[in-house]
């Protein structure tokens, strides 16, 4: 490659200050982490020049050998990572993005339609409101999820957590053909038999999309959500630590058309790249290191929730069982918005999320999420997240000083010092 292919400083300069930021601040958004230089690297490889329609051994383009190879172990180690013992399940590691998986889940399942006058004539889907933690494909209207389906919600019982019996009414009057389990902002452990329960009496598939919680599954410090769930989607790069994708995993009689949902029904070519780097991912995800690493998570989140409790802050459902809070500033001046800004100019990055009977605007919100993945795979252990837990409630109390946040950042530098990310950084 020519000197000139990399004098593109418009480019490279911002990757290079983007690169400064994640060094310098602390990263304590939910979903995301640090994937390791191997992943990086496989990212970045002559991978990305490769078309590869298809699956291994049955590709639409010549000279797949070497990404086949790649793609098997890439499914291989997915299996042996989710699948429980007696067991049988199917893997598709192509989906670009977890909401690419999602909505190939949907196209495998369910009938869609246009919403018309007299209602909709899609099949409609049943999962965890926006607003009380759920994700924009689990039904959203503005997502193509709640466009094609009738997207029905349940939602969060007054103490913070899923109420089972409120999930059982709404599927019940809805009807669905999939009921869906997993969220975006949810603190508490899924129980995944209970929701299978329902979906039975109702005659629905159960999905569940552990996008979030995916390496706290594989290393056993959440429930697995097989044998029970019919199907399961997830990212690759919240707390599993791989690169930004998608997964697919279901029940082997469903794999025929949930494969053809994904390619040719809404991807073309698989990103090769993409996954030669979830196939190194979920090797690491296998070492003993990484069942350390994602006890760790949990530890580290729950000794900040408590910190932040005792600094008088108000978490949804009171605490955490997994790698997030959410803490609720309904009864605050300063909003989610405020907080996210304050903590920001503080050199920690978080963000504003909607809350349980929220009384602000989406834009606004009444909540922030905090996670621990990313702080945790920079080596930050309890008594770290015990002083950022104080920091940010400080920065709760007085978001309009300047002098503070200018101070807390100073400090925040000099803690990410101590615990690089990558070598050369
Ligand atoms: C529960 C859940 N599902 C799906 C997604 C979508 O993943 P992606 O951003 O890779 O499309 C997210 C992302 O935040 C998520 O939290």
């Amino acid at each position: 490659m020519s000197k000139q292919q990399w004098a593109d400083t418009e480019v490279w300069g911002a990757i290079a200050q983007e690169r400064e930021r994640q060094r310098d601040e602390l990263e304590l958004i939910a979903s995301e982490n640090y994937a390791s230089m191997a992943v990086m690297a496989a990212t970045g490889s002559v991978l990305t020049n490769k078309y590869a329609e298809g699956l291994p051994r049955k590709r639409y383009y010549g000279g797949c050998q070497h990404v086949d190879v790649i793609e098997n172990i890439a499914r291989k180690r997915a299996r042996d990572l989710f699948m429980p013992p007696d067991f049988d399940i199917g893997v598709n590691v192509q989906p670009h993005s977890g909401a690419q998986a999602n909505a190939a889940v949907f196209l495998a399942l369910l009938n869609g339609g246009h919403p018309t006058e007299d209602g909709h004539t899609g099949d409609a889907i049943l999962g965890l409101d926006l607003s009380n933690g759920g994700h924009l494909t689990h039904g959203s209207s503005v997502n193509s999820s709640g466009r094609l389906y009738h997207g029905a919600h349940y939602r969060l019982r007054d103490d913070g957590y899923i109420d089972m019996n409120h999930v059982r009414e709404m599927a019940r009057s809805h009807k669905p053909k999939l009921l869906i389990c997993g969220a975006s902002a949810y603190p508490r452990i899924i129980d995944f038999a209970a929701f299978r329960e329902i979906a039975d009496e109702v005659g629905a598939y159960l999905l569940a999309d552990i996008a979030h919680i995916a390496g706290l599954v594989v290393s056993g410090h959440h429930p697995n959500p097989f044998p029970h769930c019919h199907v399961v989607t997830t990212t690759t790069h919240k707390t599993l630590r791989g690169p930004r994708g998608g997964l697919i995993m279901g029940q082997r009689n469903l794999m025929k058309k949930l494969n053809s949902a994904v390619f040719p029904g809404t991807q073309g070519g698989p990103l090769m790249h993409v996954i030669a780097a979830k196939a190194i991912a979920f090797g690491e995800a296998q070492q003993p290191s990484f069942h350390t690493y994602c006890g760790q998570v949990i530890s580290n989140a729950k000794a900040m929730a408590q910190t932040l409790m005792e600094e008088g802050l108000s978490l949804v459902s009171g605490g955490t069982d997994n790698h997030l809070m959410l803490i609720d500033l309904s009864d605050s001046d300063v909003s989610g918005k405020d907080g996210e800004i304050a903590l920001g100019k503080a050199g920690i990055t978080v963000n504003k999320n909607t809350v349980p009977n929220e009384r602000r605007s989406p834009f606004v919100t009444s909540g922030i999420r905090v996670g621990t993945p990313a702080i945790t795979t920079r080596g930050m252990k309890e008594e770290e997240c015990r002083w950022i837990a104080r920091k940010i409630a400080q920065v709760l109390r007085t978001p309009k000083d300047e002098a503070l946040l200018q101070t807390i950042c100073d400090e925040v530098h000099d803690l990410c010092g101590n615990f690089p990310i990558y070598p050369e950084l």
